[in-house]
């Protein structure tokens, strides 16, 4: 075991006995998730070490004695929604001088936003960044015990702490880190400055981790890493690629399905479609940002690929693998973009007709290349692309969608919508499936025939 780990268990120990005999009542804890999966993922962290020491979870962040805000900084509009729930708290932090508010995450990590908190929200008693989240049980500990604030966010990474406690938020699903931070440097991503470059776990360690939570009734899981197809190439006692680590998560005993997210087309390599292909439990999606259709643009952006190479994966994928769905990320008004670049995208999105496309303005990000570019695109412009995007991908969505009416499929259960009484599954493509509440529970797999089409999810019925 290391000796990070050791000492991070012995304050767990220590905040056992402090929350014991400093509360009367079982105290509670709220973590606010901002931002992607990895996010998601730390906020686990965090839950798990907060219920071991003996705090319960709720969901109302004024009620609550310790919130957690766990922060994403790759748009602007994150940073702006943080500050408006921070203020929020002001009045619940005056009516109960106990209570703890925490910050971390991706926004932590830049100077002048912990300058920012120090002087705006005095009442913030702990920050830490995404390289010391697994210090969190002693830095909880310092704040606890010694009444004092604890501000520490470090600028490296230090090493991969494994096997701390984690909560997943879903008993039936979770996602699972194969690799942390991102070698790539996109000119407009703040992503590779706030969390470093890439760390792959090693393969024995990640199975280990999977199995426990397939033992713990996990159907699904989720292999995470900002570029999870250069996973293994930072390993130094192993070899180990992408491919292999998928092929051996796949063939874990129990595993009912798999997923992964993201990938880069610059690292996609072609022999990965066999082993989708061919998997019983790999998922039939994938989900490939493209980010323009400009080979100018995307140039600029440091992609690494042109748009004839993107192409040509996407004709592969989908020769290979019938009615494989295929998703995107778009950046809108990159600085630069003329209406022939944005043309350019349009067309790629209509050739390749994604399943669904996920779509962004593009955010100026300080400390970036794309940020001291000149041409940045003034608002207007902007958001009149982006209404014409998401109405072509409005369409696409429409056209698509309706080829699956009829079609019978498996559905993970994964929700209740409350007011009309059905069940929100997920089939083995991500679209999502509306049907009528059985005796079935969250988290069973259930068949289903797909009866209407409402852009991007189905409504259905079980078959029975
Ligand atoms: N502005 C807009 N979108 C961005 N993304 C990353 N950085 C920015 C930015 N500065 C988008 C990319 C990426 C997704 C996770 O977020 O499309 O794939
Ligand atoms: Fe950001 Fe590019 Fe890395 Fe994705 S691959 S996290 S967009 S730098």
């Amino acid at each position: 075991m290391s000796d990070l780990k050791i000492e991070q268990y012995e304050y767990i120990e220590k905040l056992k006995r402090i929350v014991k005999n400093n509360y009367l009542e079982t105290p509670s804890f709220c973590v606010v998730t901002f931002g992607c999966q990895m996010n998601a993922k730390d906020s686990e962290k965090l839950a798990g070490i907060l219920e071991l020491v003996g705090f319960r979870e709720i969901i109302d962040e004024n009620a609550a004695d310790i919130v957690i805000f766990n922060t994403c900084t790759v748009r602007e509009n994150a940073n702006n929604r943080l500050y408006g729930r921070i203020g929020q708290l002001k009045t619940s932090f005056y009516k109960n001088e106990n209570k703890i508010i925490g910050i971390c995450g991706c926004m932590m990590q830049e100077k002048s936003e912990v300058e920012y908190v120090k002087k705006k929200y005095p009442y913030v008693k702990l920050i830490f960044g995404t390289f010391n989240l697994f210090k969190f049980a002693e830095i909880l500990y310092e704040v606890i015990s010694k009444d004092k604030k604890v501000y520490e966010v470090i600028d490296k990474p230090i090493e991969i702490v494994e096997n701390l406690p984690m909560k997943n938020k879903y008993s039936f699903k979770c996602g699972v880190n194969i690799m942390y931070g991102c070698n790539n440097f996109c000119s407009y991503c703040i992503v590779p400055y706030v969390r470093g470059r890439e760390r792959s776990r090693n393969a024995d360690d990640i199975i280990d981790e999977i199995k426990l939570h397939i033992k713990n009734g996990v159907k699904e899981i989720m292999l995470l890493g900002q570029n999870v197809n250069s996973y293994g190439n930072d390993l130094k006692d192993e070899k180990c690629s992408f491919k292999d680590i998928l092929l051996r998560v796949s063939n874990i005993e129990g595993l009912y399905r798999l997923r992964f997210m993201t990938s880069h087309p610059k690292d996609f390599s072609y022999d990965l479609i066999d082993v989708i292909k061919k998997s019983k439990t790999i998922c039939k999606h994938i989900h490939l940002p493209v980010q323009s259709g400009s080979n100018k643009i995307l140039n600029s952006m440091n992609r690494k690929y042109t748009r004839e190479h993107y192409l040509d994966i996407i004709n592969h994928i989908k020769s290979e693998i019938e009615n494989i769905s295929i998703t995107t990320d778009i950046i809108v008004g990159y600085p630069t973009e003329t209406e022939d670049d944005f043309n350019d995208t349009i067309d790629l999105i209509k050739q390749v007709e994604f399943d669904s496309v996920f779509t962004f303005k593009y955010s100026k990000r300080e400390g970036t290349k794309a940020a001291l570019m000149d041409g940045h695109i003034a608002d207007d412009i902007v958001s009149k692309r982006f209404d014409r995007l998401l109405e072509v991908v409005r369409e696409i969505a429409d056209k698509k969608t309706k080829q699956y009416i009829g079609i019978e499929s498996e559905a993970l259960i994964e929700d209740i919508e409350i007011d009309k009484k059905m069940f929100v599954g997920r089939l083995d493509n991500n679209y999502l499936v509306y049907f009528p509440m059985s005796k079935k529970n969250i988290g069973d797999v259930v068949r289903v025939r797909l009866k209407e089409a409402h852009n991007f999810y189905f409504v259905g019925e079980e078959i029975v």
